[in-house]
């Protein structure tokens, strides 16, 4: 019987000091010193998953014991590349590393966490005398430490205060990138209203011009001023959320592809996904601005991986005539359904518990504004076919 399902049901608290830093505390002596129960609010509410990574097993076991019995997902490893692989499966939103650990330190454990899985964020195990590591620790990206030997209740409050920073954080961070995409598609709403509205003002001239009825040429007189109006909020508009800074340089496609499909080499690679390149004719060079050009693969990837998250195929093809470039993505997930097909494009339109719906949005103001042209060209239940079309310039 493993000390959790022992424990399972009779455990109302757990030690209030674990570690001695000697590790060697008999676990009956633990349990004995357990103090008064956790209020039954206490338990509740947690979600949240952590990791913990002790290379002392009674630390490993107490410790997740008394997360588990605050309602949150633990798991234990008790070294540090166990650890980092259990980070990279199970995606815990919260590590506890130590610092003194026989094999990859924690020092070395915590920024490799900390880079390669910047959601997930990592308090540190350190051992009396060890403070002034600590500053070590932060710089390298913990968000606490917690000293050996710790107080139980200490450590879940610092829990619960780096958990809440993280969601705070990562709130704002998708907010910040749902703004830049507003601003942008706005700045393309702004654009196209005003061109209708430079018609109507047109026409509106047209009818004004024969009228001599006083009355109604005021009518009309009014309406220029709403006219006005619109115009003036929507050139507001457009000066608040112009256009990121964009730069045209000479544009390779194909190595545009090949670089942003390397970039999702570590996700194609965790999801048994094959990348297949077919590049049949390669286009020249076109004006354009790489990082618009590359949000657009960035985009057609995320969706096409998130549609394939146990195994499958992700096909890019690339293919000119001339006149038009042909770059056609395809995954083998269970396609669109039907009735979606008419809203995908639009801003906010979302399918995933936490998708921002900007994707294919975004993808699509890019692609008009170098006149191209996007489209669904395939989807059904062996998977969906992006086609993005983009002129090349004539002559
Ligand atoms: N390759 C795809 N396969 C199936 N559905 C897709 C694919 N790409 C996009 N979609 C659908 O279009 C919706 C909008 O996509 P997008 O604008 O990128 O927003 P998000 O990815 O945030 O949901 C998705 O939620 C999904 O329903
Ligand atoms: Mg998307």
């Amino acid at each position: 019987m493993t000390i959790d399902q022992n424990l399972t049901g009779q455990l109302s608290a757990a030690p209030s000091i674990i570690g001695n830093g000697k590790g060697a505390v008999p676990i009956d002596a633990c349990l004995q010193r357990m103090g008064s129960g956790f209020m039954a609010s206490e338990t509740q509410g947690n979600s949240a998953k952590v990791l913990i990574v002790d290379d002392e097993k009674i630390i490993l076991d107490l410790t997740s014991i008394i997360l588990k019995n605050r309602g949150y997902t633990t798991f234990t490893a008790l070294d540090a590349s166990a650890g980092i692989e259990l980070v990279r499966n199970a995606r815990p939103d919260l590590v506890l590393l130590d610092y003194m650990m026989p094999g990859i330190d924690g020092l070395t454990a915590l920024k490799k966490i900390r880079k390669e899985f910047p959601d997930t964020y990592v308090i540190m195990f350190t051992g009396k005398g060890s403070e002034e590591i600590a500053v070590d620790l932060m710089k390298a990206g913990a968000s606490d430490y917690v000293l050996k030997p710790f107080n139980n209740q200490d450590l879940v409050e610092r829990i619960e205060n780096v958990l809440r920073i993280r969601a705070m954080e990562i709130n704002n961070r998708d907010l910040l990138r749902k703004l830049a995409a507003l601003g942008y598609l706005s700045a393309g709403m702004a654009h196209e209203i005003r061109n209708p509205l430079n018609s109507i003002s047109l026409f509106v001239q047209l009818l004004k011009s024969g009228v001599e009825d006083k009355e109604k040429v005021e009518y009309f007189d009014k309406i220029f001023k709403e006219i006005d109006r619109i115009d003036g909020i929507m050139r507001k508009l457009l000066d608040a959320s112009k256009r990121q800074k964009y730069e045209l340089t000479a544009v390779s496609i194909d190595l545009l592809l090949d670089a942003t499909l390397e970039v999702f080499k570590p996700q194609t690679e965790l999801h048994n996904i094959t990348v297949e390149r077919d590049y049949r004719r390669i286009p020249p060079p076109i004006q354009a601005d790489p990082s618009e050009i590359e949000q657009i693969f960035t985009n057609l990837f995320l969706n096409a991986i998130h549609e394939m998250p146990d195994n499958g195929k992700l096909a890019v093809e690339l293919d000119h005539d001339g006149h038009t470039i042909a770059i056609r993505v395809s995954d083998s997930g269970k396609g669109i359904p039907r009735e979606n097909l008419s809203n995908i494009f639009d801003p906010f339109f979302s399918t995933k518990s936490s998708g921002s719906g900007m994707g294919l949005a975004l993808v699509r103001r890019i692609v008009n504004t170098y006149q191209g042209k996007i489209e669904v060209e395939k989807s059904d239940n062996t998977g969906t076919t992006f086609c993005v079309k983009l002129p090349l310039p004539s002559g």
